[in-house]
């Protein structure tokens, strides 16, 4: 990183503040002094213009639709690659070797049973719960039984805890599903890759033999590589805020999850299934593309638009492509979501709205076809993506308690309320 200033005019000073370069990507003016310089604070809601952090994991450029992990194209990753190796190069920063690569399975396999007792957690739970709300409270008491992996100042301790959620969070995540249908939990079982074995614990029931269906399986791979990390999204901003007060890392990754389920962010593609479903017809299109550009109506486009992508989202088109091979491998040949879909994706991109706001279908618009195809209920569909991006969590926590600059998280604000006033008993309020 390279360091150079630039002078900020603040009323009638100029201020020299320290400009900092990343290997590629917009450059940042540190204003870390600002407040200590002038006395005023910054002002960014949502944080649009704000980084947060200096990282090395995740690259994105928006306007050119380019996503990297470690340098990595997700495209390369995702055709090449499965989503263990992806973990693996979260985590660490290089791809595996082959003995690099087959310990790392080796280690993770080991670790994908949770403890007995966890059973009796999820039978506390109304069976029509929602599965993200039993994720969200399972992964959370995960920091209740693995006292010997919470020591966060201990690197050998942070990597066990890493290697146990990328493990246990696909077996609580089948088990929450399991729960949630009224089927006996399944067991891992550990001759089968990482995909495979969740879908065997999902699907599989204990009156017949499960066979595994690899092109399914490799589909479903292929969506935890794109869901794996997305840099400083909402829920790993979360996970990094609360790690950063030395929070326990299993109660850090159930803050992700909480974060997650909300229909702006992970839930969106459960929101895009359910907004293609009340669609129900492509000649239904024309009305709802109305509603989403009327200003008065709350309605958006769901799996459209994203705060960082302002071009078709990469991971999109990888999407599509695998909707198709999962429907073909099922032999779903008329799938009438996925024809509204396709409709609503070419009229919007050739709408002026769209075009002008540079709304494009992100990676949510899709998922939800091929999950449902799968087999999966919607209400599990931000949970596959939780699975998923455990991984990116993890290694955006590691990377922040190993960072020396690190420090607590903790935003300063614009007070717009109630100037100091004297307190009144009941009795005197009118
Ligand atoms: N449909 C219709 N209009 C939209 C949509 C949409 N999906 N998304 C944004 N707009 C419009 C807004 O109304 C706004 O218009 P205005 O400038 O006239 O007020 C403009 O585009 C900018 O929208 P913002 O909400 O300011 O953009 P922001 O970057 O904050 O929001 C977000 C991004 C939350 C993803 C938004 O596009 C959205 O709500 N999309 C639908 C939900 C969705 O698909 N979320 C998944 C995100 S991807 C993920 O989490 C994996």
């Amino acid at each position: 990183m390279s360091a150079a200033s630039t002078s900020v005019k603040i009323g009638d000073n100029s201020q020299e503040m320290p400009v900092k370069s990343g290997t590629v990507g917009p450059s940042v003016i540190d204003i870390s002094k600002l407040y200590a310089q002038t006395g005023m604070f910054t002002y960014d809601p949502g944080f649009t213009s704000t980084a947060a952090c200096e990282s090395k994991i995740t690259y994105i450029d928006g306007d050119e639709g380019v996503l990297l992990y470690r340098g990595f194209p997700i495209e390369q990753l995702a055709e090449h690659g499965d989503f263990l190796e992806t973990c693996y190069l979260l985590l660490y920063g290089e791809l595996p070797t082959a003995a690099q690569k087959s310990d790392f399975d080796y280690r993770v396999t080991r670790h994908t049973m949770v403890h007995d007792q966890m059973q009796r957690f999820f039978q506390g739970f109304r069976r029509d719960a929602h599965p993200m709300a039993v994720m969200v409270a399972a992964v959370g008491a995960l920091s209740a039984f693995y006292h010997d992996s919470t020591d966060i100042t201990d690197a050998h301790q942070r990597m066990i805890a890493s290697m146990r959620m990328i493990a246990k969070v696909p077996t609580l995540a089948a088990m929450a599903y399991k729960y949630h249908i009224g089927q006996p939990f399944v067991y891992p079982l550990n001759e089968l890759d990482y995909t495979s074995n969740f879908l065997r614990m999902c699907f599989a029931v204990p009156a017949e033999d499960y066979k595994v269906n690899q092109v399914l399986s490799r589909a479903l791979d292929r969506i935890f590589i794109l869901h794996a990390d997305h840099e400083q999204n909402a829920s790993t901003s979360t996970v990094r805020l609360a790690g950063s007060s030395g929070a326990n890392p299993f109660a850090c990754i159930a803050a992700g999850i909480a974060c997650l389920w909300g229909p702006a962010h992970g839930g969106a593609n459960e929101a895009a299934l359910k907004m293609l479903e009340e669609i129900g017809h492509v000649d239904n299109i024309p009305k709802f593309i109305a509603k989403a550009k009327d200003k008065n109506d709350p309605f958006r486009l769901m799996g459209f638009g994203h705060r960082v992508y302002k071009n078709y989202d990469p991971r999109a088109k990888i999407m599509q492509k695998t909707a198709h091979e999962v429907l073909a491998e099922l032999g779903i040949k008329d799938d009438p979501l996925l024809d509204i879909a396709i409709e609503l994706e070419r009229i919007a991109l050739h709408d002026e709205y769209f075009i002008e706001k540079k709304l494009y279908p992100n990676v949510d618009f899709y998922s939800g076809i091929t999950l449902k195809a799968m087999g999966f209920p919607t209400e599990m569909f931000t949970v596959l993506f939780a699975v998923a991006r455990t991984v990116g969590w993890i290694a955006q926590w590691k990377e922040m308690i190993e960072d020396p600059s690190q420090k607590i998280g903790r935003p300063r604000q614009l007070y717009t309320g109630a100037t100091r006033r004297e307190y009144t008993t009941t009795a005197q309020r009118r």
